[in-house]
């Protein structure tokens, strides 16, 4: 997993819970890493599975929604740190529908060592679309924060609902349909 996911991710632990518990959590881990990243680097899926299981003893609050909770930051960072990869989109539909074909395979060419999802069109229309988020890492709450805060990002909202495809959350349908 590329080094920008740890870093954003303990930012939004410091933001959202405070620098003891980004210490607490790095310190409960024992990690090859020690906790050092750079955006570049890559480490183990397993590093960030230990940072989350660690923070959701602490804070108490489900894995499940600080991964939704980390989705929405992450969205913001990602479109910080690479402004031209979501700079030719103008609508929210539009960017998730080119997520597969476009913006994960410039990804891709940025970080040639990144793992990402797959993400297959079921359906689309202007103002809806459904797909099937495919990972070995079952991170698809991350996806669904990532696809709420894309809406939020062209000031607009939608109802986004999700179904299991697979029970350990590697195979998930999300439906998406914009709000007037
Ligand atoms: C990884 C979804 C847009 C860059 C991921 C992951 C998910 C995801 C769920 C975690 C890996 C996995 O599940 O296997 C999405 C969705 C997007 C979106 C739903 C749009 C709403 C973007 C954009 C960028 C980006 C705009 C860059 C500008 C990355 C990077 C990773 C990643 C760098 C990490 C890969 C790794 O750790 O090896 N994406 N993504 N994504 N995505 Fe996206």
């Amino acid at each position: 997993m590329k080094g920008i996911v740890f870093t954003e991710f303990l930012e939004m632990v410091e933001s959202e819970f405070g620098l003891e518990t980004v210490d607490a959590i790095i310190e409960a881990s024992d990690l090859p890493s020690d906790g050092i990243y750079t955006s570049v680097g890559t480490y183990e899926f397993n590093e960030m599975v230990t940072l989350l299981t660690n923070l959701n003893k602490i804070v108490d609050k489900p894995i499940e929604d600080l991964l939704y909770a980390f989705g929405l930051y992450l969205f913001s960072s990602l479109g910080k740190a690479h402004p031209e990869v979501i700079q030719s989109y103008n609508s929210p539909i539009g960017l998730l529908y080119s997520i597969e074909d476009h913006i994960h395979v410039h990804v891709q060419k940025l970080y040639p060592d990144a793992e990402l999802p797959t993400f297959k069109i079921l359906e689309k229309t202007d103002t809806s679309i459904s797909m099937v988020y495919s990972s070995s890492r079952g991170l698809y709450r991350l996806a669904h924060g990532l696809i709420e805060k894309c809406f939020e990002h062209f000031n607009a909202s939608a109802q986004v609902s999700f179904e299991v495809l697979k029970e350990d959350g590697t195979e998930v349908r999300f439906d998406v349909v914009q709000s007037a």
